[in-house]
């Protein structure tokens, strides 16, 4: 499918108003997005684990205007309150959708998000929140075209989603999603994400998250910023090919089920995005000690006991605990004894791998 595809001739149905509810989950990259082209194309492919409780759920009230406006017209409540300070996200959000979706002005909207998981955790809930809108209007957009395919509406929904928040797009199917052309993954594309449907072994079934939160603050730097840093970056072009070879990697790790490979190719992504942060002009640390108190401890955990557990982070200082479920009681016994301590008020959020968006009765 091309950008094309997603532009609608004409509607067939009229629809007065309505609402829609949508629930979509956050997710964990493991080859990393970092670095982009313009219109919102990936420098580089990437594959996260969809999330399963980290999840954003948000409903879209519509009404038909008398007559169609100059203006998007919505209002904003995050978790029951007005919200002014998301308007700007949003508006640029409309504008960029709204050659593909051009009924847009002729309807006034309200949005009522909330989020499953805490406020302010220092987790990003760009790609649930981005993912579930997205969702919204395109139920909105099937009801105008009753005809639309269910392949269709995905494909869609993971496009607009894109272009709210990159890794926005990966959100909307589980449980592995690729988003950006490789040439070893089958209808890899840079517009929208699609399943991994290759072979994945059983090791991976289940597998879980566990989310410390080492720090709730405000992001140190914004993901536009610091997606920007990799246009002058002195290793850009070796990073890009660097995610393309760790695809391949992860490919045949999934069909194999080796954990002690994947362990390598999940951290040492994590790492390398740190470096390039750490790296770029101006540069950013944003480990914090914990951060990296936790990194070694898991170091460690794994040398006496053999187990599987691994990290990965975005960009900011929490840390994602990766590990198969069948190793589950131990290691979150060692979270409870180890780990938690180095959490903001010993707070961290336990999830595992989940099969994606679901809309709300
Ligand atoms: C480090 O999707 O937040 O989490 O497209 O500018 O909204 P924008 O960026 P965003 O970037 C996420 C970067 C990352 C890695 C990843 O999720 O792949």
């Amino acid at each position: 499918m091309t950008e094309k595809d997603f532009i609608p001739k004409s509607y067939p149905v009229t629809v007065e108003q309505g609402e829609v509810t949508w629930q979509s989950p956050s997710n964990i990259a493991l080859v990393k997005y970092w670095g982009k082209l313009e219109h919102q194309i990936p420098a580089n492919p990437s594959i996260s684990f969809t999330l399963n409780s980290c999840r954003t759920t948000t409903k879209l009230k519509f009404q038909k205007k008398q007559k169609p406006a100059a203006d998007f017209d919505f209002r904003l409540f995050f978790e029951g309150d007005e919200k002014d300070a998301f308007r700007p996200k949003i508006l640029k959000f409309m504008q960029r959708v709204e050659p593909y979706l051009p009924f847009l002005k002729d309807y006034e909207f309200t949005i009522e998000t909330s989020n499953s998981f805490p406020h302010s955790s220092g987790i990003a809930s760009s790609a649930s929140g981005m993912s579930a809108l997205a969702l919204c209007l395109m139920s909105l957009e099937r009801q105008l075209d009753p005809e639309m395919d269910e392949e269709y509406f995905t494909r869609k929904s993971s496009f607009l989603a894109r272009l709210g928040s990159g890794s926005a797009c990966r959100s909307i199917e589980g449980e592995l999603v690729v988003w950006g052309m490789h040439n070893n993954i089958y209808r890899s594309s840079d517009l929208y994400g699609v399943p991994f449907r290759d072979e994945v072994h059983d090791n991976f079934r289940n597998y879980r998250d566990t989310i410390l939160l080492v720090d709730k603050d405000e992001k140190q730097v914004s993901s536009t910023l610091g997606h920007d840093l990799m246009n002058d970056h002195p290793y850009a072009e070796t990073r890009f090919r660097q995610a393309h070879d760790n695809l391949d990697k992860l490919k045949k790790i999934f069909r194999s089920g080796d954990l002690s490979e994947f362990i390598k190719v999940v951290e040492s992504e994590a790492l390398t995005l740190h470096a390039m942060m750490m790296t770029s002009q101006p540069y950013f640390l944003l480990m914090k000690p914990n951060t990296l108190a936790i990194i070694n401890k898991i170091f460690r955990f794994r040398e006496e006991t053999g187990l599987h557990l691994c990290f990965t982070l975005d960009a900011g200082a929490n840390v994602h605990l990766l590990f198969p479920e069948k190793e589950a009681q131990e290691t979150l016994e060692f979270i409870e004894a180890e780990l938690k301590q180095f959490c903001q008020n010993g707070q961290y959020i336990n999830d595992r791998v989940g099969s994606g968006a679901k809309k709300l009765a």
